[in-house]
């Protein structure tokens, strides 16, 4: 941790989870985090779905959902970032609270339900953008909507335009039968919507998917046909689980979605699941209490390409940012890769 954070993260931890979080985004308005820039070697750059990463270090949906902190963000090292989720209609999600921190566990309990300013202020945000780096959105649906499928392809007609990428998340699990989507025949539908109205931009963007960590074997099979025959860009592995893993916290008992360092292993059991089924021919991105190089190497060794992250920026600060690609550069050499996606799956 710099100075800065030493000082400012434990007042930031007094106060209300989601005040705190607020405040954050100020402060990085305010550029009270590290400014330097993603870290990136030879070793850690790649292009991933087209995508130029200058490392495999990404922020995860949810932090920035108004899009409102995207240069510092940046700055503060990603080498990727995805804002949102974006509904079409603006809507201000449950009541609260509806964050959780669970400091003994180092993890977090959300039930937020896609609270966001909607996606034409997104959209406006999104045009005017300045910073040169690459960032994507989350799409989500409208808590009261006649037909969630449209929801999202109205969000990336708006939206898409203004993005690097886009994600297709029907894994949230903090908007009620939301994940329903995932289910073969409409997942095929909502995908092939997708990359249609994709297809009507000037340039091309990646669509990804991303899928919850709750999800039956003969569910992940069914997914990973869709991907296979829609040949989506990536697969994002995973959202927050609904399961509670044996945790200390007096929240533990709280309804919602959990991140942090619980959802580690659970995380990756479901991306080797995946991983395994669709042998390379579909890049994957993990993501689930990553909060180390380790993590990230773990990640990677266990066939992710590229890592998200959130939960453990609320215990670390943002120069942990760095100190991951730093820490993956230093691990990737002294396993003798001369490049990341030589290790991308080595463990299945
Ligand atoms: C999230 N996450 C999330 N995911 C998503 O696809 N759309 C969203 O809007 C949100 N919102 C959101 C809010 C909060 C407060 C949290 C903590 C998380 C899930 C997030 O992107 C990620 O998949 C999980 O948090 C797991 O990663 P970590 O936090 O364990 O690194």
């Amino acid at each position: 941790m710099n100075l800065l954070e030493r000082i400012g993260m434990p007042l930031v931890k007094r106060l209300d989870p989601e005040v705190g979080h607020d405040v954050t985004i100020r402060a990085l308005n305010a550029g009270l985090a590290p400014r330097r820039g993603p870290f990136s070697t030879p070793r850690l750059a790649q292009t991933l779905a087209g995508l130029s990463l200058p490392n495999p270090v990404g922020l995860a949906a949810g932090f920035d959902k108004n899009a409102q902190a995207m240069a510092p963000l940046l700055k503060a090292g990603f080498g990727f970032i995805e804002v949102g989720a974006t509904t079409p209609k603006p809507q201000p999600g449950n009541p609260k609270p509806r964050l959780f921190r669970l400091s003994e566990d180092l993890a977090a309990i959300n039930r937020f339900g896609f609270n966001n300013d909607g996606m034409e202020v997104i959209a406006e945000r999104l045009a005017a953008r300045t910073d040169h780096g690459i960032v994507g959105l989350n799409l989500g649906a409208n808590k009261v909507s006649a037909n969630r499928t449209i929801d999202y392809i109205t969000v990336l007609e708006t939206c898409g335009p203004h993005v690097d990428f886009a994600t297709i998340n029907v894994s949230s699990p903090n908007t009620e039968r939301l994940r329903e989507l995932q289910g073969k025949d409409q997942l095929y539908g909502l995908v092939k919507g997708a990359q249609e109205t994709r297809d009507s931009f000037n340039k091309r963007i990646p669509i990804f998917l991303k899928v919850a960590p709750d999800i039956d074997e003969r569910l992940i099979e069914d997914i990973s046909e869709v991907a296979r025959m829609t040949r989506i860009d990536a697969l994002i592995c995973t959202n927050t689980t609904i399961a509670r893993p044996g945790l200390q916290s007096e929240h533990g008992i709280q309804k919602g979605g959990l991140s942090g360092r619980p959802l580690f292993d659970i995380s990756n059991a479901v991306q080797v699941e995946f991983a395994q089924r669709l042998q390379g021919s579909v890049p994957i991105i993990g993501v689930g209490g990553v909060s180390s190089a380790q993590d990230a190497y773990r990640k990677i060794r266990l066939g992710a390409s590229a890592v998200q992250l959130y939960t453990a920026l609320v215990f670390n600060g943002f120069s942990l940012v760095n100190k991951i690609a730093k820490g993956l550069d230093r691990l990737l050499d002294a396993d003798g890769f001369n490049h990341v996606s030589e290790a991308v799956g080595v463990d299945l």
